[in-house]
C-alpha cells in the first residue's frame, strides 16, 4: 500500500474497504489481503516479457489457501521449499508439472514425495543432494528433471540475512563444483537429467545490478553445458524483486525487470523461469491489531498491541520497517502527535513493531494497521508464549 487513503469519516481504506468496519466485525488481530491487487501484479508480470517466461510464485511468501487457489487459476506455477508447501500447492489445484522444489536441506521423505509426484523440477543445491536424488530416482524407476542452483558470488546489496548469492551463503554451488556435479550426473544418467540452471541471489532487491552481473556470469556456463550435450531448456533467475516499505525506497519496475531478462534471453530459445514472492503479495496485506494499553515512562511512550513478533517477525528479526497507521483518524487528536514505540505483548524486549514512530495521539482500544505485510507475515508467525494465530481475511 503506497499511499494512506482515509475516507471522509477519517477511516483508513484498504482495497475499497474501511479497516475500521472490518475491525468491528472481526476479532483482531487479523491479516487482511487484497486479492485483486495481487492478481494485478501477476497479470503485469504475465504480460511483461518478450521471452517465454514461466512464473513460479514463491509460496513461502504467503501460502494462504484462498490466495493460492486464486493464483492457480492464473496459469502460473509455484516454487516450493518443503513437502508441506508441495502438498499445499497440490491441494490448491496446482498440477505437479507447475511445481519447482528448491531448498538446501531436502530430506529423503520430501524427495521421495516430489519424485513420485513427478513435479516439474527439483533445484539441486549440493553434490550430496544430487547423489541422494539419483539413488532415490533409481529405486523408484523414475527419471527426475533437475536444475542445478549456481551461486554466482554477487553482492545484491540487501539485508545480510536475505542475501543468498554471495560466496559465504549456504545456497547454491559455485563453479568449482561443476566437475563433481558432471561426474555424478554421468553416473546417474538413467535416473536423472539436467534440464535447467537456477539462481536466486537474494530478496528485497532494490536494484537490478547484481542480477545482471549474475546473468553475465552464468549464461555462458549454461551455453557451454548445452554444447556438452546436457538437454538444458530452462534458466531460472529466482525471485527477489523488492517492494517499497519506505517512501524513499523505489523498487525496480516490472518493465525494467522484464527488459533485463529480454536483453539476455529474447534472442535465444531458452525458456525463463522466475520465482517472485514478495513482489506479488507484499504490498497487498495489512496486519490489524488493537492497542491494549498506553504506557508512558520517563523515556518513552509505548503503545502496547495485541499483536507483535509472534505474528510479524520481520521487525524483530531483520530490523525491518513497516509503516504503521491508525485506522481511524481522530480530528480531536490529529494535531497532537507523539513519538511511540509500538510494541507487542510477547515477553521479549525485541518485540517492537515500530520504534520512535511519530503518530497522532493514541489511546487504548485504538486500532493500528501495520502495512505491507502480505509477504513473510503470517507465514513466519509463531505460537511463542502459546499465543493464538491471527486470522486471515481475503478481500475479493
Ligand atoms: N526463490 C527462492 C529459491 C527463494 O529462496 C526465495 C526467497 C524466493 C524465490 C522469493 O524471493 P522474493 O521474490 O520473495 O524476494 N523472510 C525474508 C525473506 C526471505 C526470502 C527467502 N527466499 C523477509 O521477510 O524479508
Amino acid at each position: 500500500m503506497n499511499k494512506l487513503n482515509y475516507n471522509s469519516r477519517g477511516e483508513l481504506i484498504f482495497a475499497g474497504h474501511s479497516l475500521l468496519d472490518l475491525a468491528k466485525k472481526n476479532k483482531t488481530p487479523f491479516y487482511v489481503y487484497d486479492l485483486k491487487g495481487m492478481l494485478g501484479q501477476i497479470n503485469q508480470l504475465k504480460n511483461a516479457f518478450m521471452t517465454p517466461t514461466h512464473i513460479h510464485y514463491a509460496m513461502k511468501a504467503n501460502s494462504n489457501p484462498t490466495l493460492l487457489k486464486a493464483f492457480s487459476k492464473q496459469k502460473i506455477g509455484v516454487d516450493t521449499v518443503s513437502i508441506g508447501e508441495i502438498k499445499r500447492a497440490l491441494e490448491c489445484n496446482f498440477k505437479p508439472t507447475d511445481i519447482l522444489f528448491s531448498g538446501v536441506g531436502k530430506t529423503e521423505d520430501e524427495l521421495i514425495f516430489a519424485i513420485k509426484k513427478k513435479i516439474k523440477q527439483i533445484n539441486v543445491e549440493s553434490p550430496e543432494e544430487l547423489i541422494r536424488i539419483g539413488n532415490l530416482s533409481k529405486k523408484l524407476k523414475i527419471k527426475t528433471p533437475l536444475a542445478i542452483r549456481l551461486n554466482p558470488d554477487v553482492n545484491p546489496n540487501t539485508h545480510p540475512y536475505i542475501t543468498t548469492g554471495f560466496r559465504e551463503n549456504k545456497f547454491g554451488m559455485d563453479f568449482s563444483f561443476l566437475p563433481e556435479i558432471k561426474s555424478i550426473l554421468k553416473k546417474y544418467s538413467n535416473s536423472v537429467f539436467l534440464h535447467g540452471v537456477t539462481l536466486h541471489i537474494g530478496s528485497q532487491l532494490l536494484d537490478l545490478e547484481a542480477l545482471e552481473e549474475s546473468l553475465v556470469k552464468t549464461i555462458p556456463l549454461f551455453n557451454s553445458l548445452r554444447a556438452e550435450g546436457y538437454p538444458l531448456k530452462f534458466f531460472d533467475v529466482g525471485g527477489g524483486l523488492g517492494i517499497s516499505y519506505k517512501d524513499y525506497e523505489i523498487p525496480p519496475r516490472i518493465t525494467d525487470y522484464a527488459n533485463l531478462i529480454d536483453r539476455h534471453f529474447s534472442k535465444t530459445d531458452i525458456q525463463v523461469q522466475i520465482e517472485p514472492g514478495r513482489a506479488i503479495v507484499g504490498p497487498f496485506g495489512v496486519l490489524v491489531g488493537q492497542i491494549q494499553y498506553i504506557k508512558t515512562t520517563e523515556y518513552k511512550k509505548f503503545a502496547i498491541m495485541n499483536t507483535g513478533m509472534n505474528h510479524l517477525l520481520r521487525p524483530a528479526l531483520y530490523g525491518a520497517y513497516h509503516k504503521i497507521a491508525p485506522i481511524k483518524f481522530n480530528k480531536n487528536t490529529q494535531n497532537s502527535s507523539n513519538l511511540y514505540d509500538v510494541v507487542g505483548p510477547i515477553c521479549e524486549s525485541s518485540d517492537v513493531i515500530g520504534k520512535d514512530r511519530l503518530l497522532p495521539k493514541l489511546r487504548s482500544n485504538d486500532y493500528l494497521a501495520i502495512l505491507d505485510t502480505g509477504a513473510y507475515g503470517f507465514v513466519m508467525s509463531s505460537h511463542y508464549n502459546l499465543s493464538l494465530p491471527p486470522k486471515e481475511l481475503v478481500l475479493k
